[in-house]
């Protein structure tokens, strides 16, 4: 008896139900991806992003790890990237976070909790960086769901600093990094409004090339 079966017989009803809608989907979608998107999101199983955005397979090219972090050494993460951004061409990055991540939780915590403490240490980064205002929240519901937002807001300058995305502004292509936060309690996304467009929008110290701009 086959393991998991039920899953089996999901996919099975959701192949034949794609193809009675447009028999050609799979047989055209096996010649080549052209995702428009590359997602970067939590693991979370609540925050799937096909489903949430209505998109459906090709559509959206995605990596997915815990509290949805760009972190300038994960060479997972960062190849990801460069194939999204260098040979799928992709327009769009989303870092879609999500109130309520369980990571971006542990974080703010003091509690040891085994390997993963040095990937929830790059968060503790960020809280560090932005304590006081943090701090200064009252509402710890607040707070945290703050926390989640500048978690988002951080891994868009990551994206931004990285040679990958600024070489692809240098050559021209047109590429967007956005900020995203996801509600899990009603469904719903939040644009955080911190899109980037071009290397002229990010800190100096960060550009790896300089922009002839007049008076530099
Ligand atoms: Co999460």
């Amino acid at each position: 008896m086959k393991i998991l079966k039920h899953l089996f017989d999901n996919n099975r009803e959701w192949a034949e139900q794609i193809k009675a809608e447009d028999p050609t989907f799979f047989e055209k979608l096996s010649l080549q991806q052209a995702p428009e998107y590359l997602w970067i999101g939590c693991s979370d199983s609540r925050v799937p992003a096909n489903q949430l955005t209505g998109l459906l397979p090709g559509d959206v090219f995605v990596h997915r790890n815990v509290a949805n972090l760009v972190v300038h050494t994960d060479f997972n993460c960062l190849s990801v990237v460069q194939y999204a951004v260098e040979a799928l061409k992709v327009k769009h990055i989303i870092v879609c976070g999500h109130y309520g991540c369980g990571g971006v939780l542990a974080a703010m915590q003091n509690k040891e909790l085994g390997l993963i403490d040095n990937w929830l240490r790059n968060i503790k980064d960020i809280y560090y960086k932005h304590q006081e205002a943090l701090e200064a929240i009252e509402d710890q519901q607040v707070r945290e769901d703050y926390m989640c937002e500048l978690n988002v807001v951080e891994q868009v300058a990551n994206l931004c600093h990285t040679t990958i995305v600024q070489n692809a502004w240098k050559r021209g292509q047109p590429l967007s990094v956005h900020g995203w936060v996801y509600g899990i309690k009603d469904g719903k996304l939040h644009d955080l409004d911190v899109c980037v467009t071009g290397v002229e929008q990010i800190p100096d110290v960060y550009r790896i090339f300089r922009q002839r701009i007049l008076g530099k």
